[in-house]
């Protein structure tokens, strides 16, 4: 598997906090079945100075070396977090592409619920005049009181990737996510599930085998190749992700 969403690298921001936890988290990816990870710290536009953009970097850098001792390779990437000071950001340079393609990781304040963040549509529109594709993270968490089916439609539409996080489809962060991660799921609107690991203990590790588990078993192991391997490769390789297929859920389905 490749986790495409990951505060891996250490003390960089709210994610691991030094190298031993982000090395012992790595060797238990290696066991989980991960074979790549995408480091996406926090890019906080407003926030962002030269210090902290080339801390990163080395910090990327170690974390590549580190990596490749339990056989693990680790991408370049970053979170962009989408504020008022987000378009300014994209405009000077300071955000970071997953794997130097034309994919954008992107998230809006999960404490917000997406109805009322007003520059919603202003700032994708941004990522896309850069010539970039929106992956927006965790999408299902931005629906506080469920799923709007007509924002996700037209995102969709418009080509953005959507990431789910396998704690959301778990259960961890509640029902209200879970039931969206799901509805996402059964209507075949994700096109990579991810770990959004932050810590070596705790729900938001780094591990990506049991919500494989889960996902084989609702949605068959082509749908889970799709969301945990191939679509990830696809991005990293800056091609076109596939669309999960919908199936019509019979009786079976339902038994499950
Ligand atoms: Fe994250």
């Amino acid at each position: 598997m490749v986790d495409l969403h990951s505060h891996i690298a250490w003390d960089v921001d709210d994610g691991f906090p030094n190298l031993y936890d982000s090395r012992e988290a790595l060797a238990r990816a290696r066991e989980d079945g991960i074979r790549g990870i995408v480091s996406t710290p926090h890019f906080v536009p407003g926030q962002m100075d030269q210090e902290l953009y080339d801390t990163i970097t080395m910090r990327q850098r170690e974390l590549l070396y580190e990596a490749k001792k339990v056989r693990i390779v680790i991408y370049p990437g970053a979170e962009m977090f989408m504020n008022e000071y987000f378009a300014k950001a994209l405009h000077e340079g300071w955000y970071r592409t997953i794997n130097n393609t034309k994919y954008l990781l992107v998230e809006y304040d999960v404490r917000r619920d997406i109805h009322d963040i007003d520059y919603r549509e202003d700032t994708l529109f941004e990522v896309e005049i850069h010539d970039m594709v929106p992956v927006i993270a965790h999408v299902e968490r931005y629906f506080h009181n469920g799923i709007d089916k007509k924002i996700i439609q037209e995102w969709f539409d418009k080509g953005y990737v959507f990431q789910v996080n396998r704690t959301s489809i778990l259960g961890e962060h509640g029902k209200q996510m879970q039931k969206n991660a799901l509805w996402l799921l059964d209507n075949g609107y994700v096109h990579v599930v991810a770990s959004d690991a932050h810590r070596l203990s705790g729900v938001r590790t780094e591990k990506l085998s049991d919500v494989k588990t889960f996902l084989e078993n609702r949605y068959g192991k082509e749908t889970a190749e799709l969301l945990l391997l191939n679509n990830p490769i696809k991005i990293l390789e800056n091609k076109k992700v596939e669309n999960m297929e919908v199936k019509k859920r019979g009786l079976f389905s339902w038994l499950r």
